[in-house]
C-alpha cells in the first residue's frame, strides 16, 4: 500500500529535517537564560504609534484599503524604502524597483524560486542564516561553502571555487552584522564581490535585515550600490527595526530579475497585505524611524558589550568568538573535539541553565559541529553577565575533558 508519506514531494520529506526545525532549545527551569532565539525586544516595540497609524490608514482610505491592489505593494511605502536605501546604502533606485514581501524570508524564497532549477549550484558563506538554507533546500541545490573572515567572505576562496565550478549561478550573503556571526563585510570586499559576479556571471542575493543596527558607525554602502549590471538583489526587512509581527520585508531588483520575481510572486500569494503596508506608510509619515532606531541601538549596544565582556572574562583561551559591532549575534568556536549540540543537552541546559543555538544547521552540509550562536537581545546586561559566567564554567569543563591527558 502506498503510504501518504510516499505522496509527498522530496523537498518536504519528513525524514530529512528542515534547517529550521527544532532550532530553539527550551529550558523551563526558573533560572533559565536564553541566548537562543534571534527575537527583537518586545518592550521596545512602538505599539501605540502603530495602532494610531492603522487608525489613520483605515480612516483615510476607507473600504478601498481592503480591496486587491498590486503585486509590488503599497506605492507610498515602496517610495519611502527606496529613499531609505538611497540615503543609508547609497543605492540609486525608485519605488518601481521595490517589491514588498512577507518578511525578508519570503524575499529570499522568491529569489530562490525565480533563479534556481532543481540541482543548480549555489555558493553560500559559512556559517549562514538557516532560513535561507531552508528556502534553498527546496530546490535541492549543490552547495559550495565559502568561509567567512573577520572582514566578510573570503574572496580568494570564492574565486577559487568559481574557477572550479563555473556553473554557480547564485551567491547568498548577509554583509551587515551577519546572522549568525555578527561579522560585517568591508567596503573593499563589497566592490570586489560585484567585480567577481560580473566576471564569473552569477547573481548576488544580498540579505541585510540588520544594516540599521550598527553600534559604532553608520551603515556601509550596500553591495547593490556597486551593481551596474542588475545582478544584485538587495533584501531587507522591518522585523528587526520595527516589529516582526508586521511580516514586512522588501527587495530591490532590476530588469529581468525583477520581472521573474514578480511572476513567481503572483503564483505564491498574488500580493501583499495592503492594510498592514498602508499602516506602516502612515507610521513612517507620523514618526521618525531613525530616532526609534537610535533608541534600539542604545539598548542593544549595552547588551552586545556585556556579551563580549562576558566571553572575554569567563571563557577559556582555546575558545574563539567574534566581536560584533552591530546586529543581534555572536559566534563562538569551540575546539574541534567539542560538539556544541551535545554540550547544550548534557551540560549547558542541565547544569548552567543557559540555552543557545548549536551551529550545525548553519552549515548547508551539516558537517561542522563545534560552533554555537549566542543572541544578546533578550537579556539585560546583568543577566548576560550571569549567563556567560555559567556557560563559561561548563565550556571550561568540556574543553578540559576534550584535551588529551599527558
Ligand atoms: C539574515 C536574516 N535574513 C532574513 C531573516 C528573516 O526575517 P523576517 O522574515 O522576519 O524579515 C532573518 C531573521 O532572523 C535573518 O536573520
Amino acid at each position: 500500500m502506498i503510504m501518504l508519506q510516499d505522496l509527498l514531494a522530496q523537498r518536504a520529506n519528513p525524514d530529512v529535517p528542515s534547517a529550521l526545525s527544532g532550532l530553539f532549545p527550551q529550558d523551563t527551569d526558573p533560572r533559565a537564560l536564553s541566548f537562543a532565539a534571534g527575537s527583537p525586544r518586545e518592550d521596545l516595540f512602538p505599539v501605540a504609534a502603530m495602532r494610531a497609524a492603522f487608525d489613520t490608514a483605515i480612516t483615510e482610505n476607507g473600504a478601498h484599503l481592503f480591496q486587491y491592489q498590486t503585486a509590488q505593494g503599497n506605492p507610498g511605502l515602496r517610495a519611502k524604502l527606496a529613499a531609505r536605501i538611497g540615503k543609508w546604502g547609497q543605492v540609486t533606485t525608485t519605488a518601481d524597483n521595490v517589491v514588498l514581501t512577507v518578511g525578508g524570508q519570503q524575499a529570499i524564497e522568491l529569489v530562490a524560486k525565480a533563479v534556481l532549477n532543481v540541482g543548480d549550484e549555489i555558493a553560500v558563506e559559512v556559517p549562514t542564516y538557516v532560513g535561507a538554507l531552508a528556502a534553498f533546500d527546496l530546490y535541492q541545490p549543490t552547495y559550495h561553502a565559502v568561509p567567512l573572515q573577520a572582514d566578510g567572505l573570503d574572496l580568494d576562496r570564492l574565486e577559487d571555487t568559481l574557477k572550479r565550478h563555473p556553473r554557480i549561478k547564485l551567491l547568498y550573503t548577509v554583509p551587515d552584522y551577519h546572522n549568525p556571526t555578527g561579522i560585517t563585510m568591508s567596503i573593499a570586499k563589497r566592490r570586489q564581490l560585484v567585480d567577481l559576479a560580473n566576471r564569473y556571471d552569477f547573481i548576488i542575493l544580498e540579505d541585510s535585515p540588520y544594516r540599521d543596527l550598527g553600534y559604532t558607525h553608520v551603515p556601509l554602502p550596500a553591495i547593490k550600490s556597486f551593481d551596474t549590471a542588475g545582478r544584485v538583489v538587495f533584501v531587507s526587512s522591518l522585523s528587526k527595526i520595527l516589529m516582526p509581527g508586521l511580516r514586512t520585508g522588501w527587495l530591490v531588483a532590476d530588469g529581468d530579475l525583477l520581472a521573474a520575481i514578480l511572476r513567481v510572486r503572483l503564483a505564491s500569494d498574488l500580493e501583499t497585505a495592503n492594510v498592514v503596508h498602508a499602516a506602516i506608510d502612515a507610521y513612517l509619515e507620523a514618526n521618525d524611524l531613525d530616532a526609534h532606531i537610535d533608541a534600539l541601538r542604545a539598548n542593544y549596544r549595552a547588551q552586545c558589550a556585556a556579551l563580549v565582556q562576558g566571553l572575554t572574562a569567563y571563557f577559556p583561551d582555546e575558545v574563539g568568538y567574534t566581536r560584533p559591532d552591530g546586529g543581534f549575534f555572536d559566534w563562538v568556536t569551540l575546539p574541534e573535539e567539542v560538539d556544541a549540540a551535545a554540550l547544550l543537552t548534557q551540560a549547558a541546559i542541565p547544569q548552567a541553565h543557559v540555552t543557545y543555538v548549536p551551529g550545525t544547521n548553519f552549515y548547508p552540509n551539516r558537517d561542522v559541529h563545534n560552533g554555537l550562536r549566542l543572541c544578546f537581545t533578550g537579556l539585560t546586561p546583568h543577566e548576560i553577565d550571569v549567563g556567560m559566567q555559567r556557560l563559561g564554567a561548563v565550556v571550561k569543563q568540556a574543553v578540559r575533558g576534550a584535551r588529551p591527558v599527558v
